[in-house]
């Protein structure tokens, strides 16, 4: 879409798509986005080393854009300083004014470097500007003070991500404009700026209603790029994206057993299902978009209206719908003759969250289904269920969990010290 964009627009610039790894690290996730020519986003020190792992592997190679973004603590930028030693080709995007400073001791010849931009969020949000990146009246200064005259930093790319998401809506517009400005100012005094990172954000169906016309939004932020760069004399940068979400959210679904049908009231009926919402289901708990629900099987079975359960005593162990209303049309079933199944769609993105285990109910087992070349349907166990013993054991319970009379874990002490 960004290259039918581009080609419309006869724009100038390259695209390059990276994926964002914190959307999902799982391996065989990582194994399918990496056929891609795809390049990779990362935002913490485990994330430089799963880098390491997929180059020791053979699934990338020096060449593949790694680029740094978080808020960075010491280990993390130690790793990337290592990467930058070992060859790779890095881009740490420089979040805070301090951040700079960890990459003195780099033996590396150049070192390419981007900013990012602290964008200012929706009116619905309940702070203004992210904590992330650097503000915008002191771009300009940190490049001039700190990178202008440096003997190996070369400011590279221009950085910018809004959290709410790439949405057509006046505020995303008007962000996408003051970025490309504050771009098109900086890169008249630093020449070796040629490319922009607008980001991750393209959003995913929450509802069986959706619709996002991604190749029209698309073809509207090439535009901008071109419009305003054309119009401020500016060669138009190459585009960077980040898309976390949009690669690997429609991927993934968790399927739960009614296991029991209670009427509480007259006219409310309670469908329990056999695990926890809090538990496998992140993007239900604290996030306005919730995945879509739909019953697996029975569909040919009368309707009825019914809220669904979680089987934790959590208060907000339930299902709190994708369109504003706790209700959901499921088929009505004889729970002591029938199963009914029911699917939560498009989990595929932040995975490794949901797997935490909340009131000892076992996290799923995890399946993994894929077409081959011939289009057959295969699967395979990628993790078997958790068995509550295990869980016991994540929190200290459990026979070798041995402790000593000052209280402190013997089975784990060495470890820690070491
Ligand atoms: C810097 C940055 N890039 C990319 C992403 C990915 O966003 P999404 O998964 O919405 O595409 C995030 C998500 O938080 C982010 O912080």
């Amino acid at each position: 879409m960004f290259e039918n964009a581009m080609t419309r627009h006869a724009y100038r610039g390259n695209y390059t798509y990276c994926y964002c790894l914190q959307a999902s690290r799982l391996r065989f996730v990582l194994d399918e986005v990496l056929k891609n020519n795809t390049q990779l986003e990362i935002s913490s020190t485990g994330d430089a080393m799963i880098v390491k792992e997929l180059y020791r592997t053979g699934r990338i190679d020096k060449d593949t854009y790694i680029i740094c973004n978080g808020h960075k603590q010491l280990q993390y930028t130690q790793q990337i300083c290592e990467l930058i030693e070992e060859g790779f080709n890095v881009i740490p995007v420089i979040d805070s004014l301090r951040e700079i400073g960890a990459y003195e001791q780099i033996h590396a010849r150049s070192i390419n470097v981007g900013i990012r931009i602290a964008s200012d969020e929706t009116q619905s949000a309940p702070f203004r500007t992210s904590r992330l990146g650097v503000r915008y009246s002191e771009v300009c200064n940190l490049y001039r003070t700190c990178i202008q005259h440096h003997s190996k930093l070369r400011l590279r790319m221009l950085h910018f991500h809004v959290d709410s998401g790439i949405r057509d809506t006046a505020s995303y517009w008007s962000e996408l404009a003051c970025f490309l400005h504050k771009y098109c100012k900086l890169r008249k005094v630093c020449p070796s700026l040629d490319s922009i990172n607008i980001g991750g954000g393209l959003p995913i169906a929450h509802s069986p209603d959706f619709s996002y016309d991604y190749a029209g939004v698309i073809d509207q932020i090439v535009e901008t790029i071109s419009k305003i760069c054309t119009r401020s004399n500016i060669t138009v940068p190459h585009l960077f994206t980040e898309f976390g979400r949009y690669t690997v959210g429609e991927s993934g679904a968790t399927i739960y057993q009614v296991i029991e049908q209670k009427q509480q009231n007259a006219t409310e009926v309670w469908y329990m299902i056999n695990g926890s919402f809090i538990n496998h289901a992140l993007d239900v708990r604290g996030k306005k978009e919730t995945p879509i629900c739909l019953p697996i099987n029975n569909w040919s079975h009368p309707q009825r209206k019914v809220l669904l359960g979680g089987s934790t005593c959590n208060a907000q162990d339930y299902y709190t719908g994708s369109q504003d209303t706790p209700y959901v049309e499921m088929p009505r079933f004889d729970e002591f003759m029938e199963d009914q199944y029911v699917g939560l769609l498009h989990t595929g993105a932040h995975q490794e969250e949901t797997r935490a285990s909340h009131f000892l109910v076992p996290v799923p087992k995890h399946v993994i289904m894929d077409r081959d070349e011939d289009g057959k349907l295969h699967s395979w166990l990628f993790t078997p269920k958790h068995a509550s013993e295990q869980v016991m054991r994540q929190l200290g319970y459990g026979p070798d969990m041995a402790h000593s009379s000052d209280g402190s874990n013997l089975s784990h002490r060495g470890s820690i010290i070491g």
